[in-house]
């Protein structure tokens, strides 16, 4: 039996009952969150043979920054309620896997203290109150962000049904958004900006002189108008299901937002449901540049710490590898379209 197959069960019996629930929730009825994996499983496979795959690499690079695996973990909110270390013990694995993390600005954990571990960028929930986010972003960038990903599908939050105590209720607030120094008092402060737009990319891109990811997109004309607005990268996301219920897998809305950005020089990542070798390898030869893991390392945060994360990505690591040799892809830019059946 592969770690990850057990990982969420063995968390289950860690985690309190509110911060299980939060974690693995998906917004209303649960459509979206029920079929992300299924989705990646639907793909068939075209592998070439005769492919000289004595040695298979798995390197690639994401907006410059050389990584050992196409695997990153994405961003989570609370963190700190898996492990008492959060962020910093997220990124330690991570960077014992060769991989980068996108750190959220709920973070319960000091940007200025994430120093030595993976790579990272910084996720971005802009507020109403531009001039905090921009503050927040610019404690991330002296903290050594590489990127700012702009969370587009968040106007206003999923709305979650909980069945038992919400995990609101429990969280300490020094595990939740240590980095945006609101005053503690006007929480309306922390309101999420409704009336974001395109041009909001061009004044991230100027207020922290980083390169611009838009997260959560799934459609080819929003994907085309983000790189025309200024984004570096485009990154296809339901948000895990947690955003609008009924979303379209992502899996699904993968090939059609590849084939738009074909002719800019934008990178491409998907997440939602990848949890295997099979998943990773078809979600690159459909046009991503990388993929995103959310559930599956707060799993082993709560498990087992950084080692923990480090395990389970180096566990996803060879599995792609071994897809790939099977495939007859010695390395990531063999990885091609026409890998994919249909
Ligand atoms: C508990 C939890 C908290 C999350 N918090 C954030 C967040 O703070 N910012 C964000 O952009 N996405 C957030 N997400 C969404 C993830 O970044 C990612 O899109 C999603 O989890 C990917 O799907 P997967 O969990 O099936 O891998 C969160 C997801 C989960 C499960």
């Amino acid at each position: 039996m592969r770690w990850i197959d057990s990982l969420a069960s063995e968390a289950g019996r860690r985690l309190p009952p509110p911060v299980l629930a939060y974690f693995q929730q998906g917004a209303g009825a649960g459509r979206s969150a029920a079929e992300a994996e299924e989705a990646w499983n639907g793909f068939r496979l075209l592998p070439h043979v005769l492919r000289d795959v004595s040695a298979v690499s798995t390197r690639t690079s994401v907006l410059g920054t050389p990584v050992d695996t196409p695997v990153l973990v994405a961003p989570s909110t609370l963190q700190r309620q898996a492990h008492a270390e959060g962020e910093a013990a997220m990124l330690r694995g991570a960077s014992g896997a060769g991989s980068l993390v996108c750190v959220s600005s709920n973070a319960g954990t000091p940007f200025a203290s994430l120093a030595g571990g993976a790579p990272w960028w910084v996720q971005a929930y802009v507020l109403r109150d531009r001039g905090l986010t921009a503050e927040m972003l610019g404690r991330a960038r002296a903290a050594g962000a590489r990127a700012v990903v702009l969370t587009a599908d968040t106007p206003v939050v999923g709305r979650k049904y909980d069945s038992g105590p919400s995990v609101w209720d429990s969280v300490p607030p020094e595990h939740l958004l240590v980095n945006v120094d609101w005053g503690g008092e006007d929480e309306s402060r922390l309101e999420k900006a409704a009336d974001l737009t395109p041009a909001d990319i061009d004044w991230l891109r100027t207020a922290t002189g980083l390169p611009v990811v838009v997260k959560g997109v799934l459609r080819a004309d929003d994907a085309r108008a983000c790189v025309a607005a200024g984004a570096s990268a485009v990154w296809v996301s339901n948000h895990g299901g947690r955003q609008l219920d009924g979303a379209l897998a992502t899996a699904r809305a993968l090939g059609p937002v590849a084939e738009a950005l074909a002719d800019t020089a934008a990178e491409l990542y998907v997440d939602g449901g990848v949890r295997d070798g099979h998943h990773v390898l078809t979600a690159l030869a459909l046009g991503a540049t990388a993929v995103f893991v959310g559930r599956p390392p707060l799993w082993a945060l709560a498990v087992d710490g950084a080692e923990g994360v480090r395990r389970l990505l180096t566990e996803l690591t060879p599995e792609l590898a071994h897809a790939m040799a099977l495939a007859g892809a010695p390395d990531l830019a063999s990885v091609t379209r026409d890998l994919v059946a249909g």
